[in-house]
């Protein structure tokens, strides 16, 4: 991120559902090229990244604390997003995405470090997630902020981060 830049991170809100609709779909076709067939990721984006499905997805969130759905922004942006559902103890991370020119400059971090905060206040333990045993570059971010690949399922491994220690 160049010095000018200012990163911010917050609640996602429903005028925002165009732009994470849009993310979504560059950071599918680069993130998983190589990993899913182009129909695949086209019947993905349309079932579950459509701008009506995000926006009550954010709308969900909105009106339930413990659904988060985070947007990064530089300046007033919205460069990438988050979206984590917790239940009880523990924390179940959905989704995080940035647009592909953005990857690489701290707002994944920033997106994880915001959600972690949040976690605090739920005194949530463990948090686990799913990603595509191809997706090496993903698998490095999540071990490098804690997250222990714990099982797979099919094509996905599953990593667990555990906050208890
Ligand atoms: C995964 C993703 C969100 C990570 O965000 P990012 O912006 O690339 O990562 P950041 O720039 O915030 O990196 C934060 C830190 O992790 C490190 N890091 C980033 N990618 C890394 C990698 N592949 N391996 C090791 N370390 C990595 C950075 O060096 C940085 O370390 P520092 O704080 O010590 O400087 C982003 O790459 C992305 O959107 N990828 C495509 C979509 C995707 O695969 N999503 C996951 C689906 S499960």
């Amino acid at each position: 991120m160049s010095t000018l830049m200012v990163m911010s991170v917050r609640k996602l809100n429903e005028s925002e559902a165009h732009a994470v609709s849009d993310i979504s779909s560059s950071s599918w076709h680069s993130t998983y090229r190589e990993i899913y067939s182009n129909d695949y990721i086209e019947r993905w984006l349309a079932d579950h990244y459509s701008e009506e499905a995000v926006k009550k997805e954010i709308e969900k969130s909105l009106h339930d604390e413990k659904l988060l759905f985070l947007g990064a922004f530089e300046d007033s942006i919205c460069v990438g997003f988050i979206e984590c559902n917790i239940s009880g103890k523990g924390a179940h991370l959905l989704r995080l995405y940035l647009k592909p020119d953005k990857i690489g400059q701290g707002y994944g971090k920033g997106l994880l470090q915001n959600l972690e905060k949040h976690f605090k206040k739920f005194m949530v333990r463990e948090c686990f997630l799913e990603v595509n045993r191809l997706n090496l570059h993903a698998i490095s971010f999540y071990k490098q902020f804690g997250f222990i690949i714990t099982n797979d399922s099919g094509e996905d491994y599953i990593m667990v981060k555990d906050y208890r220690r």
